[in-house]
């Protein structure tokens, strides 16, 4: 918007300042000659550290319209980038709830601090807000005082009307990420009773025609009667039946190449016969985060039509023990051909991927990218902060990094050697589902490489640790994180 900042009527105005440079310059230098000096005061009185992650709040008493001014740090200038705009921005908003704010402005931090365009300066300030600003309140019966946004209104004030453009361009665009993960998360949310594997494709349905994307969905015994095995297996103990969800964006483009995200859709993992302890079992309604990524990448790419096509397969299934669930030692075939022995019931996860996969490459996908919740071991290896990538494909695998790092969601890569492969012999099938303890990871993500097709690019991420926060941090929010929404969507877009 336009506008003066200082006449802007609103509950609070943010405004941002760096460690290392600590002189109100800009909008801030503005503000703290309408404010008396205030803010050089608290620079001096060593209250302003410009810290990220750090907020002073002002009260202005009538002196410029805002009741407030919040002071956000962002931390050292040279280390200043996207993610640091996305998290001072998700402190700022943090800070202005518990202040009750209902009317926010904020200023644009100057891009060229930051070596970063001013519409991806607008676009970060935008994601940072909206997904700090969250909250999964629709279970909660008391509507007034729970709403899913706190905030009423955000408004980024620039005072340079040639600025105006790209700014808004780049709030067009940050709406569209965070709205997608703000959707992915209210499903990772959804408790699995509510969020069966068909109204998870019901959801995807909804999706599809709001965005103009195709759909298709095999359901049931339509899955096995494809030949695809391995998945019908996991989800036959349920009273469920596991729905294969295959949304289609198309570029238009002649002799585009296909890029298909394939998303482990596990609405509930119990563990099946192989049962969870109890203890943290209610968890394994967020097994579905990679299928939700799928859901929420798809929404963006139908609003950003790049120049490439897209298949988002997510295998929707609940793995349960009954008298029809899969027994450790059984064998099924897959869609590729191959045989696998269930060892283990709860390692699901690659069984349902390994059709799902073995069904892109059948679709004619060039590239794919798979994204799951699959091991345990992913949270012993790397943590909460890191996801797991692995793949055949040397540059792909650096696109996808890249991609992560403009998304502000990091990845490390694991070691594909051969000799991995061998823990996943079987006695008398092809392959067996579990390689034990040593390497889970990256036995997990092998697993599911032996049903990509030769000549097709692949990539594994697991997001076993990233998918789900205990803590509110900035623009995250306790519970479901969204994560990988934002970068698959951000990887399709270098394939234009
Ligand atoms: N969904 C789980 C993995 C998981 C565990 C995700 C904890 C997030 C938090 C997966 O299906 C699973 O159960 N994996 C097993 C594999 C093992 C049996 C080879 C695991 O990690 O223990
Ligand atoms: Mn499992
Ligand atoms: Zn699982």
């Amino acid at each position: 918007m336009n506008e003066d900042f200082t006449k802007v009527n609103c509950d609070c105005i943010l405004s941002y300042i760096f460690s290392d440079k600590l002189k109100p310059t800009g909008t801030l230098k503005i503000l703290d000659q309408y404010l008396e000096n205030i803010v050089s005061q608290l620079i001096g009185e060593g209250e302003i550290k410009g810290k990220l992650g750090e907020t002073t709040i002002i009260h202005t008493y009538g002196k410029i319209g805002a009741k407030k001014v919040i002071i956000v740090g962002m931390g050292e200038k040279e280390k200043c980038n996207l993610e640091t705009i996305r998290l001072a921005a998700g402190y700022g908003i943090r800070t202005a709830q518990k202040i009750n704010a209902r009317i926010i402005a904020t200023e644009v931090p100057n891009s060229s601090d930051i070596a970063a365009s001013l519409e991806l300066v607008a676009q970060a300030i935008t994601e940072g807000s909206l997904l700090a600003n969250y909250k999964f309140t629709k279970l909660k019966t008391k509507k007034n005082s729970y709403s899913n946004y706190a905030i009423e209104k955000l408004l980024l004030i620039e005072n340079e009307p040639a600025k105006i453009e790209k700014i808004n361009s780049g709030i067009e665009i940050g709406c569209i990420y965070a709205w997608a993960v703000n959707m992915a998360r209210d499903l990772v949310n959804s408790p699995a009773n509510q969020l069966t594997p068909s109204a998870f494709a019901d959801k995807a349905k909804e999706v599809a025609v709001q965005y103009g994307l195709d759909i298709d969905i095999l359901s049931g015994e339509k899955i096995k009667e494809e030949k695809m095995e391995l998945m019908y297996s996991v989800g036959q103990g349920s009273e469920h039946p596991p729905q294969l969800i295959t949304l289609k964006y198309n570029s238009g483009k002649e002799n585009a190449n296909t890029i298909a995200l394939v998303g482990k859709g596990l609405t509930f993992d119990s563990g099946g016969i192989s049962l969870k302890p109890a203890e943290r079992m209610h968890e394994m309604k967020n097994d579905m985060a990679g299928g939700a990524a799928v859901l929420g990448a798809m929404q963006v790419i139908a609003q950003l039509k790049p120049q490439v096509n897209v298949l988002g397969i997510i295998g929707a299934v609940e793995n349960m023990p009954s008298g029809k669930a899969t027994k450790p030692g059984d064998v099924y075939k897959g869609l590729a051909g191959k045989t696998v022995e269930i060892i283990n019931t709860d390692a699901e996860g690659r069984l349902v991927l390994a059709d799902a996969v073995a069904y892109a490459c059948k679709l004619g996908a060039s590239t794919v990218i798979d994204i799951a919740t699959l091991t345990g071991a992913c949270l012993i290896a790397l943590g909460k902060n890191y996801s797991a990538l692995i793949g055949n494909d040397e540059k792909l695998i650096k696109q996808v990094i890249q991609a992560g790092k403009n998304s502000g969601e990091k990845f490390w890569c694991l070691p594909n050697d051969e000799e991995f492969k061998e823990l996943l012999k079987s006695d008398i099938a092809d392959l067996k589902n579990t390689g034990g303890r040593y390497a889970g990871t990256i036995t997990g993500g092998l697993f599911i490489g032996e049903f990509i097709s030769p000549q097709v690019s692949w990539v594994h991420l697991d997001i076993a640790g990233t998918a789900w926060t205990e803590k509110d941090k900035s623009y995250l929010v306790k519970g479901a994180t969204g994560f990988g929404v934002r970068t698959l969507a951000n990887l399709v877009k270098t394939f234009e």
